[in-house]
């Protein structure tokens, strides 16, 4: 079985797989640790394996690395990226840098080692209104999610500028608020736009449903988020219901992971992520900066 072969390489090269609460659910199972972005990032940073095999998207790999220069991170395909962090340059973050001179820049950790590199200080969406309030600037050039910035807008008294305005996960704006069945707790993905949020019981990053389920005695729960969540949420509580907010909502760039991908990653030893140390280090403050704060 693919799932002993993996087991059985993950063991003779001291390798950890880490994944994302995305993942499918068969790669769910045979991981070591699952998460949010913060939780694996805080992870990686605290691990002892030679190897770090990382299932989930290229940001969150970099991530990975960036905090590990001396560890191995492979990445099973090369193809699993986020179209939301590619979308925002190094250069379009300097631009707004010039724009704005006496505003911080938070990026989102959905953002590539380059852009990171740029930033005051990075964030997920399980702390960007902490890491927000922690900084001394009234004005946050934030990105480069949109509704995410929206979202942070409506719990800080700073004023927040999206970079840029248009930036927004494909995953997250399809949702049809006439097709969100409401016989549960609804959940919402603080990337969604706020017409879908507003139709939450909570808001919450992927981390953050985990800990909303396990505090409630709620038994259905509704989740408008990526589909697979509703993995990781029935791998934690067999005993609750959950239904995805719908179906179509499928992140290409996770679903590029799978088992068989997994072996031949561990078996191959790639793809090997690699960050230059120049980039690596300016985006190390920036995390590092945010792992103090949350
Ligand atoms: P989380 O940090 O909530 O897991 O979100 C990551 C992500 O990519 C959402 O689309
Ligand atoms: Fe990026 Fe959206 Fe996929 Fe999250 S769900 S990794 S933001 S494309």
């Amino acid at each position: 079985m693919i799932e002993e072969k993996i087991k059985r390489l993950k063991e003779e090269m001291n390798a950890v797989i880490l994944a994302h609460n995305y993942q499918r659910g068969e790669v769910q199972r045979i991981a070591d640790f699952r998460g949010d972005s913060l939780e694996l990032a805080r992870k990686a940073k605290n691990l002892d394996a030679e190897y770090i095999v990382f299932a989930g998207v290229d940001f969150m790999a970099e991530t990975a690395k960036i905090l590990n220069p001396d560890k191995h991170v492979l990445i099973p395909s090369r193809a699993a990226t986020c179209e939301m962090a590619n979308y925002l340059s190094a250069e379009r973050v300097r631009e707004f840098r010039r724009k704005y001179p006496d505003a911080a820049v938070v990026l989102y950790v959905n953002s590539t080692a380059e852009a990171k590199a740029e930033a005051d200080i990075t964030c997920t969406s399980a702390n960007a209104i902490k890491v927000v309030n922690s900084l001394p600037n009234d004005t946050v050039l934030f990105g480069p999610d949109s509704n995410l910035a929206s979202y942070v807008q409506e719990h800080t008294e700073k004023r927040i500028i999206p970079l840029p305005p248009e930036g927004r996960c494909y995953v997250h704006n399809s949702f049809d608020p006439d097709e969100i069945p409401r016989d549960g707790i609804v959940m919402v993905h603080p990337e969604c736009p706020k017409e879908i949020r507003d139709l939450g019981d909570v808001v919450a990053s992927t981390g953050g449903m985990v800990k909303f389920v396990r505090n409630s005695r709620e038994k259905r729960f509704i989740v408008v988020t990526e589909r697979d969540m509703v993995e990781r949420l029935k791998l934690e509580f067999p005993d609750r219901e959950f239904v995805p907010g719908w179906q179509g909502a499928t992140c290409l760039g996770m679903k590029k992971i799978t088992l068989e991908g997994i072996y031949r990653s561990l078996r191959d030893k790639k793809y090997e992520v690699m960050v230059p140390e120049e980039i690596a280090k300016r985006a190390r403050r920036a995390i590092e900066r945010m792992l103090e704060v949350s």
